[in-house]
């Protein structure tokens, strides 16, 4: 893929549906009791993943259009044991929550991964799944992909989470459903809230009790209706185009503003880019707005502690921001990005550098020193990581001349047609 530089980026243009939100909607659909209906699904690869796993296991989804679905429930134990292995492809929010209701059936089954999948740590869910009674092998002891489980017969615990992590809370909480008694689950940091919104739509009670979110086991899930709303994080490359790029002016229509992943919009305003927020409303049950954003003078700022889990996705075009602001932005506590779907803290510098920016990396972190006018004329890797892919292409953008970046399929793992969008907006 060439990008040419643009001048500004302006315009309205409506984001595609929010990954985590997509997957979930399949999940929960499939275990439910009746047919739930999806509308503005994220017809991307790692969702694309899930649907086809749970196909696997039995479950009929219709895809009415790209963005429609009909999930055709199977309820809480009506799920088939798979009579071939189930490939997560690149998708570790598919592996991980996906784990979590393995453990949890009288069956056999496998799960594997691309490359990057298997160099995955997935200790960190087999662990406390081991735990609560489930059988999993794999490669590494049971950490790593492909995995073997044999689920069933599980007990409900008490679960502290050495990570903030989504995809660790729900699996454990998935897991929960087919415990005996209760399971909760404590973390560091909060993540991401999606699936105790979406199990509480779906009928489930889900409680906080002494810092832990807790599930009964047995809760059965009722099919209802989901409206996706488009993802922050697809819409985070675009706002920090729009902010970078004198003169732009972008509207961002029916995006996601969950408070647990609008960690970006807090730090975007505070490096000075204008974004105002409007036409708030909820959505199945996530709070949703149209975002406009205008470029501004930017300033280089600190990012670390609990506000790291709310942006962790966002880092590498956060990055691709800080080499446009005025002095120094650290990210700190940001560990995790190693185990990405590349090691974000690596491959966000190394690819940076090439555009002539000034980028250190740290061992839990980036710092970045700004302004730095970034060069053309580079080839830059992707590493088969989509987020690293659309960041080097804001800063391609950003830059004097044209930009090469290889490898962009990657892409359509989150945002199918964002090469398009980027054209239609200059
Ligand atoms: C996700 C949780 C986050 C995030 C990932 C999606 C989810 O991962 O990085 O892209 O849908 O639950 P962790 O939970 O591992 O931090």
């Amino acid at each position: 893929m060439v990008i040419q530089p643009a001048e500004r980026v302006r315009g309205a243009v409506t984001i595609p549906g929010d990954k985590s939100i997509s997957h979930r909607a399949v999940m929960f659909g499939a275990l439910a009791e009746g047919v739930t209906s999806v509308r503005g699904f994220l017809p991307g690869a790692d969702c694309l993943s899930t649907i086809d796993c749970f196909r696997k296991m039995g479950v009929q989804v219709e895809q009415v259009s790209a963005t429609e679905l009909r999930v055709n429930g199977v309820g809480l134990h009506g799920l088939r044991e798979p009579d071939d292995v189930l490939d997560v492809g690149n998708s570790g929010t598919t592996a991980r929550l996906i784990l979590g209701i393995l453990a949890g059936q009288p069956f056999h089954s496998t799960l594997t991964g691309d490359e990057s999948i298997r160099r995955r740590p997935m200790g960190r869910v087999t662990n406390p799944l081991q735990e609560m009674g489930a059988k999993i092998d794999g490669r590494a002891g049971g950490k790593l992909a492909p995995l073997s489980v044999r689920g069933g017969g599980l007990q409900g615990m008490k679960y502290v989470s050495p990570v903030g992590s989504a995809q660790v809370k729900s699996a454990i909480l998935l897991a929960g459903l087919f415990a005996d008694g209760t399971t909760g689950v404590k973390e560091p940091e909060q993540s991401r809230d999606h699936t105790e919104r979406m199990l509480r739509a779906f009928g489930v009670p889900v409680v906080e009790e002494d810092g832990y979110t807790a599930v009964r086991g047995g809760s059965s899930l009722v099919a209802t209706e989901i409206e996706v709303p488009g993802d922050l994080s697809s819409a985070a490359f675009l706002l920090v185009a729009a902010a970078i790029l004198p003169g732009s002016d972008l509207t961002l229509r029916g995006v996601g503003i969950n408070p647990t992943r609008a960690g970006i919009l807090e730090v975007l305003r505070e490096m000075g880019a204008n974004i105002e927020l409007s036409n708030e409303r909820l959505s199945g049950g996530e709070p949703i707005a149209d975002l406009r954003v205008q470029a501004g003078a930017l300033r280089g700022i600190t990012v670390c502690g609990t506000l790291i889990p709310r942006l962790i996705d966002e880092i590498p075009v956060l990055a691709v921001a800080a080499t446009q602001a005025e002095g120094v932005t650290e990210i700190r506590d940001a560990k995790e990005l190693k185990v990405k779907e590349s090691n974000r803290i690596a491959t966000t510098a190394a690819e940076l550098r090439k555009f002539g920016a000034q980028v250190e990396e740290l061992e839990d972190g980036l710092r970045i020193v700004g302004r730095t006018k970034l060069r053309g004329g580079a080839v830059v890797q992707t590493h088969h990581d989509h987020r690293i892919a659309m960041a080097m292409a804001v800063a391609a953008l950003a830059a004097d001349s044209p930009v090469t970046i290889c490898d962009w399929e990657s892409v359509d793992v989150s945002f199918p047609g964002f090469a398009e969008l980027v054209q239609n907006i200059r």
